[in-house]
């Protein structure tokens, strides 16, 4: 757990995506903690609801609006809600995804698609709707990727390609925007108790023993573990941070 730093985020504005579980809500209340105005979205009304009403009893700023980010009417109205709300926008974290374990070859098409457009379609139609507000701000995006972006994993062949996808959009619009005060960074969580992870299914076929370099020696993290970092890379003193894919993984793609 890392400390929190009261009025970090004074005076700024931070878009969450997935902010009703998990990383997304732990993200949400740390950097509204931390002095943000947080604009928070999710598919999950009840979910989003009780992440504001943790942000708004502790005295934080928060508004919510319910969506799928599948959609990229949505995702271009998320953004202008957010600057609509509160005039300005510093920082944009990509947090919402889906994960899903499955033999290759049986992978259904409809879930194939899904996952690529939660997961990679999103965080690309967030980041174009928002970068004309983030350079007026001198703000920054941080995207939410994985240790499966960085490392072959077998039965997670799509949230694999999808999270080397969020990585290499992360480098490649730090390299596009060098010349600017605009931040692009990703994190690469290893595993993280939430819904996601408690929720996850494999087939009951796998073969365990090619799935044990993920699985690591010092077992999962908490959002909060994630939460911190998150702060840190968007914090307004964070500007030697750019470009950078930050492991927080427990060792698991040291090996
Ligand atoms: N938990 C882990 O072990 C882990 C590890 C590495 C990376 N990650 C990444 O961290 C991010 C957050 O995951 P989490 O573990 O907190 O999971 P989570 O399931 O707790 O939270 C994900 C949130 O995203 C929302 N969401 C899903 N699909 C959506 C859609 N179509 N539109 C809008 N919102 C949608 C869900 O409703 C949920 O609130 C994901 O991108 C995930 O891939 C998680």
């Amino acid at each position: 757990m890392h400390e929190i730093t009261p009025g970090r985020f004074d005076g700024r504005v931070a878009l969450l995506t997935g902010a009703g579980s998990g990383i997304g809500r732990a993200s949400a209340i740390r950097l509204a903690a931390e002095g943000a105005q947080v604009f928070l979205h999710d598919v999950d009304p009840d979910g989003l609801a009780a992440t504001a009403e943790t942000i708004t009893e502790a005295g934080g700023i928060a508004r919510t609006r319910v969506g799928d980010v599948t959609s990229r009417d949505e995702c271009v109205a998320t953004v202008a809600a957010a600057v609509d709300a509160y005039d300005r926008l510093d920082v944009l974290c990509n947090i919402a995804g889906i994960a899903a374990g499955a033999h290759f070859t049986d992978i259904a098409e409809d879930s194939y698609r899904r996952m690529v457009a939660v997961n990679m379609d999103a965080p690309f139609f967030l980041c174009q709707a928002a970068i004309p507000h983030l350079l007026a701000t001198g703000g920054n995006i941080v995207n939410m990727a994985s240790n499966a972006g960085l490392m072959g994993q077998a039965y997670t062949s799509v949230y694999c390609m999808t999270k080397g996808a969020l990585i290499q959009l992360t480098r490649s619009l730090a390299m596009e925007y060098a010349k600017t005060d605009l931040r692009v960074n990703a994190i690469a969580p290893g595993g993280i108790v939430t819904n996601l992870t408690h929720n996850y299914q494999m087939p009951t076929d796998v073969d365990f023993e090619l799935m044990q370099p993920y699985f690591g020696f010092r077992g999962q993290g908490e959002a909060d573990d994630i939460a911190g970092l998150v702060s840190f890379i968007a914090a307004p003193g964070a500007t030697n941070i750019h470009g950078a894919v930050i492991s927080s993984d427990r060792g698991i793609t040291a090996g």
